[in-house]
């Protein structure tokens, strides 16, 4: 994994350079685009801060990045120039970060980790029934229990069903033998096709699922299926901070990967990344989209150019080496967290590559949890963990006032 960073100035010129081959609102004869800049009135583009902000310049030039680009063919060619630096965007997230071959993948910027996930799973279903004549009652989404909502979410929306692999209390590892169970017992019952979500990091632990073990009983078993990675938490650390991920396109069970800027790249939301095999996106076309130049391939259609902009720029400000010295401070200030909680006796589960730090909850009250914003696995009842998410903000001092209160209320406990 390598990319240079740039410099202020040679990532504002870049962005205007895109923003001049987009077509202008302002200067040039459109007229039959049913949109336009952002409103005058609240968001004047004559503001003397806007010269150095490229991001809130291409937010009020308002480009459409509707379809997905790095297909190439005709895409809506008004606002060519952002949707290269979108498919520069992919690229980089694809080749450098998941590993992908050169130009072996395609992706689009989604409005967020759930999206990503159902536009998989979508692909899957719709692969499954255009290539194998699958019946949707033969096709089932596959994902332990501390996978995100949006796997059940996704597979309410299209029609198919689920299968919830149980985790191991303590490890948060799918437990082989539900596994195993629960796949043969869908297969007694006419399941054919299997989607298989594997987590680079669940949402409440940081667990990251043990994709060689369970891809190894699918291969094994002859099982057909896709496996799709959920890295919406993880996909932006993981890489940078364990160097011998199973993770990547280098491994050729993976088909797709969901990532998200808009958790540990801190970008504005809207900033999900969806990236997945060359020769799947079609499964998603709609040919229906016949208004849109190049059609559509996505769940959400039109969508703000200027996000791709924002996890273009903060990833080339860092530079792979930057983001790599960013994670990897995040993970140590985790561990820190850990060792503190160690010494005090609390039980937690940490993943050393990720910054989430999840204490069970006897040891936590309800007072401290409310004090610090700790989430906990459920609002309904009384939570079984609570979480510390270890990010920009969470300075060190704040961390030790946590862990001297917790470490005053577990000793006044006994
Ligand atoms: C593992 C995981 N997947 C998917 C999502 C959904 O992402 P979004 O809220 O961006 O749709 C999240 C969000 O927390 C997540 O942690």
């Amino acid at each position: 994994m390598y990319w240079d960073k740039l410099s202020h100035e040679q990532i504002n010129t870049k962005i205007e350079e895109a923003l001049n081959d987009n077509l202008s609102y302002r200067k040039e004869k459109i007229l039959g685009v049913p949109a336009s800049y952002l409103d005058e009135e609240q968001f004047y583009d004559d503001a003397p801060f806007l010269e150095n902000s490229p991001f809130l310049k291409t937010l009020i030039a308002n480009p459409n990045h509707i379809g997905c680009h790095t297909l190439g063919g005709e895409a809506e060619p008004f606002f060519k120039g952002t949707q290269k630096i979108e498919n520069e965007l992919i690229e980089l997230c694809a080749e450098e970060i998941l590993g992908g071959g050169k130009g072996q993948q395609d992706g689009y910027v989604a409005p967020g980790g759930t999206e990503a996930n159902i536009q998989a799973i979508w692909i899957y279903r719709n692969y499954f029934i255009k290539e194998f004549g699958a019946q949707s009652n033969e096709i089932t989404v596959v994902y332990s229990q501390d996978s995100h909502y949006s796997m059940p979410k996704g597979a309410n929306i299209l029609n198919i069903k689920s299968i919830v692999l149980d985790v191991d209390y303590s490890t948060r590892m799918i437990v082989q033998e539900d596994l195993e169970h629960k796949l043969k017992q869908a297969q007694d019952t006419g399941v054919k096709y299997f989607i298989v979500v594997m987590n680079m990091s669940t949402t409440m632990f940081g667990s990251v699922d043990d994709i060689n073990r369970v891809s190894e009983y699918l291969d094994e078993n002859k099982l057909h299926y896709k496996i799709h990675i959920d890295g919406a938490f993880g996909g932006f650390i993981y890489p940078f901070t364990n160097d011998s991920s199973s993770y990547s396109f280098k491994n050729d069970r993976i088909s797709s990967f969901t990532l998200d800027g808009h958790k540990m790249l801190q970008s504005p939301y809207g900033t999900g990344v969806f990236i997945i095999r060359k020769g799947f996106m079609d499964y998603a076309l709609t040919e229906e989209a016949s208004y849109v130049q190049g059609k559509d391939y996505t769940i959400c259609g039109s969508r703000s150019g200027a996000n791709a902009v924002a996890l273009w720029m903060i990833l080339k400000t860092h530079g792979s080496d930057g983001l790599k010295v960013k994670m990897r401070n995040l993970t140590a200030k985790a561990a820190s967290v850990c060792s503190q909680l160690t010494k005090m006796g609390v039980e937690f589960y940490q993943n050393p590559y990720l910054n989430i730090v999840t204490m069970r909850g006897n040891y936590v009250s309800a007072h401290l949890a409310k004090k610090y914003a700790l989430v906990p696995d459920s609002h309904n009842n009384d939570p079984n963990w609570y979480k510390i998410v270890v990010m920009d903000h969470v300075k060190k001092g704040v961390l030790d006032s946590f862990l001297m209160e917790l470490k005053a209320e577990l000793n006044s406990k006994n």
